[in-house]
């Protein structure tokens, strides 16, 4: 069996790593992939965007499944034009990936569905936002409709900021045509998970909740980034919220998509905000979360494959996945600078030793070969995951595999999953 992945992080390594040991033992293709899915897969040099590339690739090479990891080939089409040419993709189409591709329209969704969110009202002129500014109490989001590589959130605390936050969308076009319409929407406060549902267009299985560190230092200090490390689960998901989310967020979303001709296969990742006013969900993704998909994925036991070809067959149901008992911990090693400016071509060491007897697993998140050493070439470099019997054993074999491996610059959070440590 042939199987392409689409994208290149750390998300399409785990992929990759969680795929290949699928019974069936697929032949990996991984476009444009990285220095780790090089070990798994044969890397093609064609770019996640490139829509037409990877079609024209697909249309030769034929492959029997394509698994698409980030949202902009998903937002472009991509499940539309590989499936006009009986291509099977794991990945929802274009209208259904607007829930994650247009804020405005997965407002309207949640609305008609009655899933809990938060109130908010969308603009397209300045005048007509900062008129109703006053209507909405401090913190406030401004948030831009479209995709804006996971920047467009702006939680502004005080009423000039959030002036200036409309002013840059709406006016100054800081996220170009994905900020041509904004909303404006209450503050949530409480503690965030992440929720990943398989979904075939009529069932949903819930994967195992996590937690993402979007924050760049510890103690969510410092800018927001791509996220700095996940863990499995999050206990802030009690056991008894996992059907809650399924009967309340997934599948009114699901049913309300189909009575508008809209069927949804693939990932729907749930970005929920628990805390005093219950459940509700703050935003809705089109594929697998990075890097929550580095620490949920080794937790799935056995094979994944079934259950995805389940979902583009509409036959999905609870049996094909099951969940290992293990705790998972992911920490992120960043580059030097980021989230800002951040150099690439550094060297990493360590890598050999680190896995060397560990039963860690190292997802590279940035990296490329180079005369025959890896280097780093993006802003997360790697993604170190571990199981544990429990959160602290997983969290401390994660950080033993940290500590074996070196590049000039790095950093990581020191405390990944303090808020499952401090309950
Ligand atoms: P996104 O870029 O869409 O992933 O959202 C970025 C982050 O903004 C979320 O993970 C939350 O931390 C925060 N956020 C978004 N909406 C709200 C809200 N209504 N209340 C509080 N925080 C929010
Ligand atoms: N971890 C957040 C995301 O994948 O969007």
């Amino acid at each position: 069996m042939n199987i392409l992945i689409v994208g290149g992080g750390g998300r399409e390594h785990a992929l990759a790593w969680r795929l290949s040991q699928d019974s069936c033992r697929p032949t990996l293709f991984c476009a444009p992939g990285n220095a780790g899915t090089a070990n798994l897969a044969s890397n093609l040099p064609i770019a996640a965007e490139d829509v037409p590339g990877l079609l024209a690739w697909a249309k030769t090479a034929r492959p029997d499944l394509t698994v698409v990891g980030p949202e902009v080939p998903l937002c472009l089409g991509i499940a539309d034009a590989f499936a006009a040419e009986g291509l099977r993709v794991f990945g929802p189409c274009q209208a259904a990936a607007r829930m994650e591709g247009s804020k405005l329209f997965a407002k309207e969704v949640m609305t008609a569905a009655g899933v809990p969110t938060a109130r908010s009202q969308a603009f397209d002129r300045t005048a007509a936002a900062l008129a109703a500014l006053p209507g909405f109490a401090l913190p406030v989001v401004i948030k831009a409709d479209g995709l804006a590589a996971g920047k467009g959130v702006i939680i502004a605390q005080t009423r000039e900021e959030a002036e200036a936050a409309i002013r840059s969308m709406l006016e100054d076009a800081v996220f170009g045509q994905a900020g041509t319409h904004i909303l404006i929407e209450e503050f949530l406060a409480g503690e965030e998970a992440s929720i990943l549902a398989l979904v075939d267009g009529e069932h949903a299985v819930l994967l195992p909740s996590s937690q993402d560190h979007k924050r760049v230092f510890d103690h969510d200090q410092g800018p927001n980034t791509g996220g700095m490390g996940a863990y499995s689960p999050a206990p802030v998901v009690t056991p008894d919220l996992l059907p809650v989310i399924r009967d309340t967020v997934i599948l009114p979303v699901v049913r309300e998509l189909k009575r508008r001709g809209i069927v949804y296969k693939g990932v729907l990742y749930a970005g929920l905000m628990i805390g005093p006013r219950g459940l509700n969900v703050l935003e809705f993704n089109a594929r697998f979360g990075d890097p929550e998909t580095e620490a949920v994925l080794p937790r799935i036991k056995g094979d994944l494959i079934p259950a995805l070809q389940a979902c583009i067959d509409g036959t999905l149901n609870d049996t094909l996945i099951t969940i290992r008992p293990e705790a998972s911990a992911t920490v992120i090693m960043a580059a030097g600078g980021y989230p800002g400016a951040y150099k690439k071509g550094i060297p990493i060491n360590g890598l050999e030793e680190a896995i060397r007897g560990s039963d860690s697993m190292i997802f590279h998140a940035g990296t490329a070969r180079k005369d025959g050493q890896v280097v780093s070439s993006g802003g997360r470099v790697l993604a170190v995951t571990a199981l544990g019997g429990d959160l602290k054993t997983a969290v401390a074999h994660a950080y033993g595999t940290v500590a074996k491996i070196h590049f000039e610059g790095a950093h990581f959070r020191t405390d990944i999953a303090h808020r499952a440590f401090n309950r």
